[in-house]
Parts: structure tokens; C-alpha cells; sequence
């Protein structure tokens, strides 16, 4: 067994540039051998090394049916997010995972889908919406809202007309205020969410984003007849080792990593009062 700590190297094939802060890195194993023996499935995330700056852990962004590269998309937010930024084409990364528990395959199988991301909470959400895709016939109607602070903020946008174009699924996108000749819908996720009052009937909601945002969607998804149990969000706060050992992660006495990093609300609902 692979020593858990130990990284796969990995090579910078392309790095797409989503919005001013956020880069999508497309990385290939270095050792093919390993790369044909690394499996995860939606909602797994992995710890990203570059050498010299130090780990991040980030969800994996594609979809497990697509094998050509493995994307994280990162956000610029600090010394290691920096670093991350600055790397170019055919540089070496390190990769440790996949750690955490996976999104309820079983429970979403022949459902329809609700997907409910804000800002960059949209990546893990990303990898399972492409995934259903590449098994259309596993799920029903696939209804995803989507948003952001602003326009310039939404990342995907090359991707979004590859879902539109798919049966059965529905996009819907909201940015919180406009900012040049935006023309489509304004206000915040939970408020559209609200609005479009998409039925609870043989569905399941999948949500992730800022944690204010999941709090409020959470309301609105419950108020609308959603039962605890299929209301699966995606968490991913402050987390650092990956594999519950340097207690950054927890909420109460449960740890992200370690215990998650996808609960349903029936598992989380008394820790959302410290979100
Ligand atoms: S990230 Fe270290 S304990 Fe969870």
C-alpha cells in the first residue's frame, strides 16, 4: 500500500486561467503506471505540494470518467495559492490523496439533482455534474444554479454551454451585483433558489460554497420540502494534513477531513450553528 504521506509527482500539462484569481491546473501522472492505478470517485479531495512553498488540499475538479488530466482549480488566496499561481506548463507538483468520503453515489442513483454552488464551491460540484453526464442513464432531470459575486467571478464559463447543450439539464446562473453589460439574472443563490422553488419530489440537493451561503440554501432547500437526508453539502474549511492529524479542520468533535468532506444535513445540522 502507498504510504499516505508520500506524493505522486505530477506535471503541469495546462493551466487554464478561469477568472482573475482562480487558475484550473490539468495535471498528468509523471509515472503513468501510477496514474492507471489512481481511482477516486466525485467529492474526494487530494493535497497539492509545490516544493519549496508548502500543501494545500484541494477537491478534485474533473470527473473520475475522464481520464485524460486530473484538474484542480485554485484560487489565489495566500503564500501556497501564490505559488500555485506562478507555476507554469511542465513543472512538477506533488499530489497525496485521494483522502475523504465521496458524495452518496448509491442515494443519487435514478434521482433528479439539484446542484447549488457559489464562487469556487462550484469545482467539487463540477466533477459529480460531469460525472452524471458521462452516466446520463443512471440519473433523471439535472438542475444546476450557479453563482457568483460578479460576472468576472464565475468560473467554467468555457464549460457551460457543454452542460446547457445536455437533455435534461437546466443551468441557471445569478451573480450578486452586476459589473459591466451583464444581462442575466441578479441575486444572491439562496433568494434565485427561492424563486425558481425547484420541486423536492425524488431529488436529492447537492450544495456547496461559502458557508453563509450553504446556511441560507440549506433554509430555503428545507422550507421547500427537502428531507435532512437529501440535502448532501460539500464542506471544505480551513483543512491542512488531509488525514486527521493536525485538528484544523473540525467543527465540534467532527473533522471535514477525516469524516467528511460531504455530510447531509441530517449529519451536520447541529454544527451549522457554528458556521
Ligand atoms: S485537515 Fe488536519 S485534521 Fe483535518
Amino acid at each position: 500500500m502507498k504510504n499516505i504521506y508520500l506524493p505522486y509527482l505530477m506535471v503541469v500539462k495546462n493551466i487554464i486561467q478561469e477568472t482573475f484569481d482562480v487558475k484550473t491546473l490539468q495535471l498528468v501522472f509523471k509515472n503513468e503506471e501510477e496514474g492507471k492505478n489512481f481511482s477516486f470517485l466525485p467529492g474526494q479531495f487530494c493535497e497539492f505540494s509545490v516544493f519549496g512553498a508548502g500543501e494545500a488540499t484541494f477537491c478534485l475538479a474533473s470527473s473520475p470518467t475522464r481520464k485524460e488530466f486530473i484538474e484542480c482549480s485554485i484560487k489565489k488566496i495566500g503564500k501556497i495559492t501564490n505559488a500555485i499561481h506562478e507555476l507554469k506548463e511542465g513543472d512538477i507538483v506533488g499530489l497525496r490523496g485521494p483522502y475523504g468520503n465521496t458524495f452518496p453515489m448509491d442515494l443519487i442513483k435514478g434521482k433528479n439533482l439539484l446542484f447549488i454552488g457559489g464562487g469556487i464551491g462550484i469545482a467539487p460540484l463540477r466533477s459529480l455534474i460531469d460525472y452524471c453526464i458521462d452516466n446520463r442513464a443512471d440519473y433523471k432531470q439535472i438542475e444546476i444554479i450557479y453563482g457568483a459575486r460578479t460576472p468576472q467571478d464565475l468560473v467554467y464559463t468555457r464549460i457551460f454551454d457543454e452542460w446547457k447543450k445536455q437533455q435534461n439539464v437546466n443551468l441557471h446562473i445569478t451573480v450578486d451585483r452586476i459589473v459591466g453589460d451583464w444581462k442575466g439574472h441578479v441575486d444572491f443563490v439562496p433568494t434565485y433558489l427561492k424563486e425558481l422553488k425547484p420541486s423536492a419530489e425524488n431529488t436529492v440537493a447537492i450544495t456547496c460554497g461559502p458557508p453563509i451561503m450553504i446556511k441560507f440554501v440549506v433554509e430555503a432547500l428545507v422550507a421547500l420540502g427537502f428531507p435532512d437526508d437529501r440535502i448532501i453539502s460539500s464542506l471544505e474549511m480551513k483543512m491542512k494534513c488531509g488525514v486527521g492529524k493536525c485538528g484544523r479542520c473540525n467543527i465540534g468533535k467532527t473533522y471535514v477531513c477525516k469524516d467528511g468532506p460531504i455530510f447531509s444535513y441530517g449529519e451536520i445540522k447541529n454544527l451549522m450553528r457554528e458556521f
